[in-house]
């Protein structure tokens, strides 16, 4: 029987269940039969306390609790209420004054900047370059749209940043291609929490400074868990760095009120670039709000009302940080257990340096995460590893989980 009755392929593989949300399933399955304390469910997206509910920035809610029906229920304008897209660029880049022409327009979400640079900057049957440890939707959002996803590696044999197979997938693709969409999620990666250091981002810049000028490059810097990896200033010093780039690269932010609003259901976001000039930075505005136009058309407004109310108000915006350090904290700590455990028992796992997940590499991921389920810890399979999802469970069951996955590996 063909695969679809009415619906077209167009090139692309739908399973039938999502991953992720069948793993969830069966672990809530199991938390149903054997009860909550039998089982870790490390699969889930989100800061979760504790007894595993939602952490919310009270700050946050009380915002949005106090809107106007005119601050939610009206249409905001395709690109972002222009206070809205004013506080982006402040929520992104803080205290750093760019250089260049910096804009911004809204998306629903990450993911919506995600869409919007591969629509815009490849063409259809493109290859769009990430690290081979990625968010699979990076895959989803590229086939969605006729385009495909090649990888370099992550890491080489000593498992620092890989700049030579970076180098070398760049111009293996340049060679292919007149134009390159790259996606680089750092800090606090997902999924193995790595972030790319200034010496490593020196080395991203050199390698696409020395391309052929007439070849056009977009840098997509995917910064969805940016304030979740330590000190908020800090980790955005690779910013700056991002102006050194030649005229035919174009370096943009995806940036993300998911987790550092905890608006994950409202579907906030917004795209950043930060062009060398006016004319590309007003281009950029242009094709992303036809882009936005043809797919989500606006984006909610209430969220980027909440956003517009924070950094309207000092003070607010500092009880915001304030509470968003200690949830991190409270993440930062579950991450270091993790790490101490593993490395008590001997297990393997990635550079983790913050942020929501942390990557064990094995052999057969999907063996291995079933055998796991019979003993109770739910864990995503990867091509090459397991995903550990850290927001999502106690730092208790961070410490339980090494022991498992070393008896589980050994057989
Ligand atoms: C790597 C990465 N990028 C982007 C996103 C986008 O998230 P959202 O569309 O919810 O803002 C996520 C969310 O899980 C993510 O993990």
């Amino acid at each position: 029987m063909a695969e679809y009755i009415m619906a077209a392929q167009n090139g692309r593989n739908i399973p039938m269940e999502d991953t992720i949300f069948g793993i969830s399933r069966r672990a809530n399955e199991m938390i149903a039969n054997e009860g909550a304390d039998k089982v870790i469910n490390a699969t889930i997206g989100a800061l979760l306390n504790d007894d595993g509910e939602l952490m919310v920035l009270s700050s946050v809610d009380e915002t949005f609790m106090g809107l106007e029906p005119i601050e939610y229920a009206q249409y905001a304008p395709i690109g972002g209420t222009p206070a809205f897209r004013k506080a982006a660029i402040k929520a992104a880049l803080k205290n750093y004054e760019p250089k260049g022409f910096v804009r911004a327009v809204a998306t629903p979400g990450g993911t919506g900047c995600l869409s919007d640079v591969v629509a815009n900057y490849s063409c259809p049957g493109d290859k769009i370059l990430t690290t081979d440890w990625f968010w699979s939707p990076y895959n989803t959002i590229a086939t969605q749209q006729g385009r495909s996803i090649a990888t370099f590696q992550l890491f080489d044999e000593e498992r620092k940043f890989n700049l030579a197979d970076f180098s070398a997938q760049v111009a293996a693709l340049l060679a292919e291609q007149d134009r390159l969409v790259i996606f680089l999620n750092t800090p606090a990666q997902n999924p193995t929490g790595y972030s790319l250091t200034d010496e490593d981002w020196k080395g991203v810049i050199s390698v696409l400074s020395e391309q052929d000028a007439d070849k056009r490059i977009a840098l997509l810097v995917d910064t969805a868990y940016i304030d979740f990896a330590g000190d908020e200033d800090e980790y955005r010093s690779f910013i700056p760095l991002l102006e050194e780039l030649p005229a035919n690269v174009l370096p943009m932010l995806a940036f993300s009120m998911s987790k550092t609003f905890t608006l994950y259901g409202l579907r906030c976001g917004a795209l950043i670039c930060l062009a060398q000039s006016e004319e590309v930075a007003d281009e950029f505005v242009r094709v992303c709000e036809f882009f936005a136009r043809g797919s989500w058309s606006n984006s909610p407004k209430a969220g980027q009302s909440i956003i517009t109310n924070i950094f309207a108000d000092e003070e607010l915006l500092a009880k915001v940080t304030e509470e968003r350090k200690e949830i991190r904290d409270l993440l930062l700590a579950r991450g270091r257990a993790f790490e101490e455990e593993s490395a008590k028992v001997g297990l393997e796992i990635l550079p983790y340096d913050g942020g929501f997940f942390a990557s064990i590499p094995c052999d057969d991921p999907k063996a291995a995460s079933l055998e796991l389920e019979k003993d109770g810890i739910f864990l995503v399979p990867l091509a090459k590893g397991l995903r550990v999802s850290l927001a999502s469970i106690s730092e208790e069951k961070c410490r339980r989980i090494p022991a498992k996955v070393v008896e589980v590996l050994k057989k």
